[in-house]
């Protein structure tokens, strides 16, 4: 196995993003000639940004699971393709090899076929981080239907907001998944949901052992499913045929505005996205082990624990637990254990695992690491230097990665050992990728040490086709604040030398421990709760977070409890963790004379600056501002 489309050096770096840029139909049409089509595409590439409407390899026919499996299955059956370490210590890791997934994403798919799952079917999974969770995606994937993953911390209700909103007839979840010392009930928290919403068929996989109810004629176990159709002795399930442009799966994301929106990723684009950066970002040499410890709830684990090393035949490292569970070693034992090549991890767990403090990490055999990466929010220096003395040993490039869920993969960061990587910066975009700094009247920003809100000004494979169900509102996220641009939500700093260097959001979105918030929607939660007339939140800075949340809230019930009990209502309504760290009740919110809450003052009260808070004159009562700072948590 080699990767014809790895970049070997600066200056092909330097050469290929050029030709992306001059000719970027003819530059991805040499990438997308690695990948088994079913029958070749028509066009590379159509496009516009205003509706918007984006195609990539127009009229191919592919399924990405043959990308996947088949492949590597037919040229290297006996190589593993995924390694699974269990939460708990004591139990055996497991090895799956590319003959083996191939079978057993086969056997799910005649299973969910059984229950009525086909083509263009939306299915939500809800499991915890084990193999069958992987194997369930690519079964989705296999027979054209759309797979929906809800990250298994969030709650009934932001369950049943994504089953109406994907209009899903089908659940696959687990009795429990087991996170540190907890189970997590998983089918129960699916029972509840399924109290505000119907579904056709729940398929539940045991995994725990725990007791869970079965309502008949609804929920029926995977188990059962596969001896009654005794699969293991029917023929290979074979991969539907899929247009480059069908659906490949919709995945719940939070905006500045209203509840998370279902982000679409096409088959083709996605594919040849997700490869090609996995292979040059990673800098990913076959027969090494890739360990990507974020959780398939969200888009990383996607693109870089699932479809990416797959398709580059990679063995990818799949970890049920939690970094702090047994103790704060487990990462670093589970890389010396499997001698672990590169490492992808978020900076929150860095810097979580820096504060638990260099015992956990100074008995561990780390030399196998030849990479580290980071993503989903800024790292601080500290934390870079951090990472790259103790857990690189001083002579690992660390990739700082910056993209987002719409993105589908990587768009930009060095290229590991290839570009050069500088503390918090996530340096240089990747081939077709063509970013723009607007300032806040939409004119260019050009030049070097400047600042702006990073846009992207040309379509790349990987990105978003829609939001399910709405593309009006696709278009008005990301497509309207500036005509002709894609908007990330992101600030971002160009410097001296041309580097990239994200600074954060610059709407009204959240990043806490690299997960992704609206306060909108922890508003809309926090208003549900009784007695709350009206509540505003903000992000402050957070030394493990990266962002806590700091919620005001008009209360004007009689509970003397009311911040714990309005902290709750948020756990029940999203999740964990989007649960305040703060809840401050107040008699009322700065507004100006059109009504509108001046959160400028509320984040900088929430970060402690409350002598810099700017000119207050406009409010429509000012002394609002002297109650809330005097009454700061
Ligand atoms: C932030 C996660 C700084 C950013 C893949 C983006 C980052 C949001 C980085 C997307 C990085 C991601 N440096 N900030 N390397 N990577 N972000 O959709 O604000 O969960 O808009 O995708 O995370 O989060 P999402």
């Amino acid at each position: 196995m080699h990767y014809p489309y790895q970049i070997k050096s600066q200056q092909q770096y330097e050469n290929d993003y050029a030709l992306s840029i001059k000719n970027p139909k003819e530059f991805w049409a040499n990438v997308a000639q690695h990948f088994t089509w079913f029958k070749p595409y028509d066009t590379v590439l159509n496009w516009e940004f205003n509706t918007p409407d984006v195609k990539w390899f127009e009229g191919g026919k592919l399924n990405i699971t043959y990308n996947c499996l088949d492949r590597h299955a037919a040229t290297h059956p006996d190589k593993v393709a995924f390694i699974f370490e269990p939460n708990d210590i004591n139990q055996r890791t497991q090895k799956i090899t590319y003959a083996q997934l191939l079978q057993q994403v086969s056997q799910t798919c005649y299973a969910l076929q059984s229950i009525g799952v086909q083509k263009g079917s939306r299915v939500i999974i809800y499991m915890g981080m084990v193999p069958q969770l992987a194997i369930t995606l690519l079964a989705c994937a296999r027979m054209g239907a759309v797979h929906s993953v809800v990250f298994g911390g969030f709650s009934a209700r932001a369950i049943a907001d994504r089953v109406a909103d994907a209009k899903a007839d089908f659940i696959v979840t687990c009795d429990a998944a087991n996170r540190g010392a907890k189970h997590v009930l998983l089918k129960e928290i699916v029972d509840d949901a399924l109290l505000h919403v119907d579904v056709k068929k729940v398929l539940v996989y045991k995994h725990a052992g725990i007791n869970v109810n079965m309502k008949p004629d609804r929920d029926v176990w995977l188990h059962d499913i596969q001896n009654k159709l005794q699969v293991q002795s029917l023929p290979l399930f074979q991969p539907v045929v899929m247009d480059a442009e069908d659906m490949l799966f919709i995945l719940y994301t939070s905006g500045s505005t209203g509840k998370p929106k279902g982000v679409v990723h096409t088959c083709g684009g996605y594919m040849v996205w997700v490869a090609y950066t996995f292979v040059n970002v990673f800098q990913y040499k076959p027969g090494q082990i890739f360990f990507c410890t974020a959780d398939i709830g969200w888009i990383t684990g996607h693109s870089y624990l699932v479809y990416g090393p797959l398709l580059a035949g990679a063995t990818s490292l799949m970890f049920e637990g939690i970094p702090h569970y047994p103790d704060a070693g487990r990462l670093w034992d589970i890389v010396d254990k499997h001698r672990v090549e590169v490492l992808y991890t978020a900076p929150t767990a860095i810097r979580s695992l820096m504060a638990a403090g260099l015992d956990f990490v100074k008995d561990k055999n780390l030399t196998s690491l030849k990479v580290l990466g980071t993503v989903g929010e800024p790292i601080n220096e500290e934390a870079w230097h951090w990472y790259h003395k103790y857990i690189g040993n001083g002579n690992c490039p660390i990739v700082d990665t910056w993209w987002q869920t719409e993105t589908g993969g990587i768009l930009i960061s060095n290229l590991a050992g290839i570009t050069p990587h500088k503390p918090a910066h996530a340096t240089t975009p990747l081939p077709g990728v063509q970013p723009i700094l607007l300032d806040d009247q939409g004119k260019e920003v050009t030049g070097n040490n400047v600042s702006g809100n990073l846009c992207i000004k040309f379509p790349w494979p990987g990105m978003l086709r829609t939001t399910y169900g709405d593309h009006e509102r696709c278009r008005q996220n990301y497509f309207a604040t500036y005509a002709g641009y894609y908007f990330t939500g992101d600030g971002c700093m160009r410097d001296a030398e041309g580097h990239y260097r994200i600074t954060g959001r610059v709407d009204d979105v959240l990043n806490v421990s690299g997960h992704r918030l609206g306060t909108a929607e922890i508003e809309n939660a926090i208003n549900t709760h009784q007695g709350v007339i009206e509540s505003a939140v903000v992000g402050f800075p957070h030394d493990i977070k990266g962002q806590g949340i700091y919620a005001y809230v008009i209360y004007q019930g009689d509970d003397v409890d009311a911040q714990a009990n309005i902290a709750i209502t948020v756990s029940n309504m999203i999740g964990a963790i989007a649960r305040p760290d703060k809840i401050q009740l107040v008699a009322g919110l700065p507004k100006t004379r059109s009504g509108k809450i001046m959160r400028r003052i509320l984040r900088k009260i929430a970060e402690g600056e409350i002598n810099q808070l700017g000119d207050v004159t406009t409010l429509l009562d000012p002394t609002i501002v002297d109650d809330i700072k005097n009454n700061r948590q």
